[in-house]
């Protein structure tokens, strides 16, 4: 206890002085008006010194990705930048390799403008946009997965390759703040977009998008990600979700069967009863239609009252690892859903012989 009492004081004084260098910075220190320039005069805007570059882009409505609202624990929002951005914080190591860091890269939510600034960001993303629509309809699918369905307004349609997401917009009593949700609607759907929302107890963007009811107006980003479907047909899909995971599966597999009738996919959904089972008749029937469309479910913690269950049992990556042949060519994989199912099913995959470039994963 004598040996903890000069530890806490002095955790307590670095606390106090952290918080009073930056109530400090913000209140006695201007920075002025800087210059972000983007892709090397493509576009200038004069932005307040002070705020973040995240806050900056937004403000002059380039939207990067940042699925965790700009508190620097998710790493997406990777910018280069060229000249302006001071030095890299310890909380931006973790998320970048030091070929990133020499080139540049930083996390835009930690970057602070205290200066002129020039960054490159990918074309793409300059072409991501801001979207108002409205809830068009809502749909519980388990206990705690609810499907939302969105009727854009302005602009009127998007452009979105399947496994792609949008940032949607949640109030919060800090102010707005982002959330990012994998669109479960098929590319081909221009004016709807639809999400699949699992409840995160005490989250704040679950929390809003459950308590969504018809006609109230949302805004959202988007669209974002880096999934991308193979075009040759005979390239075989292999999707992996568990949980709502599945939303980017939905999305690829109807894109896939508008496109491509005959086209081989697999769909492997982990749930852990069947209480947390959804979707299954309709991709049962869908397989009737297609049938080179193969639908596994497996439980991986049956209950006694799962006992009619007739599918399969066990963690996710066993069927995986039971109906995926070894080196096989021409495969493409897609995975969503908690870092361990991923991380098992990664294994399985590499086993199989199916290179990295060729599997795209999202962990939420
Ligand atoms: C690329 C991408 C795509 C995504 N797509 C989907 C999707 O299609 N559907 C979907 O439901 N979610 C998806 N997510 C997750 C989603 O963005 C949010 O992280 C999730 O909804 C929780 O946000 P929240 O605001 O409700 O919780 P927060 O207010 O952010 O967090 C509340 C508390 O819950 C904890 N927490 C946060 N996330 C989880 C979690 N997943 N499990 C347990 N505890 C958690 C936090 O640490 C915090 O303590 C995706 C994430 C990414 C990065
Ligand atoms: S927004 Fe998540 S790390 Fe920057």
């Amino acid at each position: 206890m004598v040996f903890l009492l000069p530890i806490l004081v002095f955790g307590g004084l670095l606390v106090g002085l952290t918080i009073a260098l930056t109530v400090a910075e913000r209140v006695l220190i201007n920075y002025g008006v800087c210059k972000l320039d983007i892709n090397a005069g493509d576009r200038e805007f004069e932005v307040d010194g002070g705020q973040t570059l995240l806050s900056a882009l937004n403000e002059v409505k380039v939207f990067i990705p940042s699925a965790c609202g700009g508190r620097g624990s998710c790493g997406h929002c990777k910018v280069t930048v060229l000249a302006g951005g001071g030095p890299v914080l310890p909380t931006e190591t973790p998320f970048l390799t030091r070929v990133q860091v020499r080139q540049g890269v930083r996390l835009a939510c930690q970057v602070k403008i205290r200066e002129d600034i020039r960054i490159k960001v990918p074309e793409e993303i300059l072409n991501v946009k801001m979207f108002s629509a409205n809830v068009s309809r809502t749909q519980a699918l388990t206990h705690d997965i609810v499907e939302v369905n969105f009727r854009l307004n302005e602009p009127a349609e998007i452009e979105q390759r399947p496994g792609q997401y949008v940032q949607l917009q949640a109030p919060s009593p800090e102010g707005p703040v982002y959330r990012a949700y994998s669109i479960s609607s098929p590319s081909y759907e221009m004016n709807d977009v639809e999400l699949i929302v699992r409840l995160v107890p005490g989250g704040i963007g679950s929390t809003y998008c459950h308590n969504l009811s018809v006609d109230d107006p949302v805004i959202f980003t988007g669209p974002y990600g880096e999934f991308r479907l193979n075009e040759d047909p005979e390239v075989e899909i292999i999707c992996v979700g568990g949980g709502c995971g599945m939303a980017p599966m939905k999305n690829i597999i109807y894109t896939v069967y508008d496109r491509w009738p005959d086209r081989k996919l697999w769909l492997f959904f982990g749930a852990r009863t069947t209480q947390d089972v959804f979707y299954l008749d309709e991709f049962k029937e869908l397989a009737g239609k297609h049938p080179n469309f193969k639908v596994i479910y497996a439980l991986s913690d049956p209950l006694g009252e799962d006992e009619e269950w007739d599918g399969e049992t066990g963690f996710i990556h066993l069927s995986v690892d039971k109906h995926i042949d070894k080196n096989g060519e021409n495969r493409q994989a897609f995975l969503c859903g908690p870092p361990p199912m991923i991380e098992a099913v990664m294994k399985v995959l590499d086993d199989k012989g199916l290179k990295g470039k060729d599997i795209f994963y999202d962990e939420f």
